[in-house]
């Protein structure tokens, strides 16, 4: 591993080296085939602010081209406990501003700000890796949405997701809405969404909103159990698929199989020349 750097980056100060970085509360690992992100300000139960969503954004921008599983945990009681509520103040996050502040600048910079927020988000969704968020304690607003950015969600069974934002007087504005929707549905969303009510770990199990619930201690393990699964399947095969799966949805059973056999011309090319 390359000799760590200190350098300095927007006040902030980061560590750097080839395997790892700390940046704003974000770690970030990389071990082979595997990448960690860990939201690590668990003494703030891990809340998010611009900061951690640029840092969320580099690391997505920088991702090294082995990694195939990107693991994204919380330090602490609570996988996450949402934006940083001092970024409602006027005062907002020391060297970061506020939401008053960037409300005050016009409506174009205000949606380009969120558009950045969400580039922190979005790439975990990418064909060539698949993201799993563990997720212990809470996964309020940012945190929940959060979670829903990763492929898969494996949870503690102390796990408390909450939509919080409409009881805020906002809406969920980091990707979150469509994953929700997609997961348990139309009418489940707007019940969770609208009443900004806690969904806990039996239910999240119930509507698919996680996929294992194993007791607190357990997680670290059925995290590493999922991993080896995963990354026993071929690399190209498992990007191919995860490609024809996220674009299911939008296609007609026609125009699926249709993109089926182009996926499949070009791994039998890969395969057999
Ligand atoms: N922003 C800033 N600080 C926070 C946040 C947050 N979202 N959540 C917790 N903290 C801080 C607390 O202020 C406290 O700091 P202090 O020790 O300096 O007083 C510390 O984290 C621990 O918090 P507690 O409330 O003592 O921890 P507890 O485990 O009892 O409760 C819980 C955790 C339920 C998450 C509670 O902290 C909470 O309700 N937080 C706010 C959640 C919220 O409304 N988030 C915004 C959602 S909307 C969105 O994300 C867009």
């Amino acid at each position: 591993m390359a000799e760590a750097q200190a350098q300095q980056r927007g006040g902030y100060t980061e560590e750097v080296s080839a395997g790892s970085s700390a940046v704003d509360g974000v770690r970030f690992e990389v071990d082979g085939e595997i990448a960690t992100i860990t939201l690590d300000r668990p003494e703030k139960r891990n809340a998010q602010t611009f900061a951690t969503w640029s840092e969320l954004a580099r690391i997505g921008e920088s991702l090294p081209e082995q990694v195939r599983v990107v693991v994204v945990k919380g330090e602490g009681p609570s996988f996450s406990a949402g934006i940083d509520l001092r970024m409602f103040t006027p005062e907002g996050v020391p060297g970061q501003g506020s939401f008053s502040s960037a409300a005050k600048s016009d409506g174009t910079t205000f949606e380009q700000r969120i558009r950045q927020a969400q580039a922190g988000f979005l790439w975990l969704r990418r064909p060539e890796i698949v993201s799993i968020a563990a997720v212990q304690g809470h996964a309020i607003g940012a945190g929940f949405q959060l979670a829903l950015a990763c492929d898969l969600r494996i949870v503690a069974d102390d796990v408390s997701f909450c939509m919080k934002e409409p009881a805020l007087g906002l809406v969920p504005d980091l990707t979150g809405t469509k994953p929700l929707v997609e997961l348990v549905g139309l009418a489940k969303a707007i019940d969770i969404c609208l009443t900004a009510r806690t969904v806990r770990a039996d239910e999240a199990m119930r509507i698919g909103l996680a996929e294992i619930v194993v007791a607190g201690g357990d997680l670290g393990q059925a995290v590493q159990d999922k991993i080896a699964e995963l990354l026993a399947t071929n690399r190209d095969a498992a990007a191919a698929t995860k490609r024809l799966l996220q674009g299911a949805r939008g296609r007609t059973l026609e125009e699926q199989s249709v993109a089926e056999g182009i996926e499949q011309a070009a791994r039998i090319r890969a395969l057999f020349g």
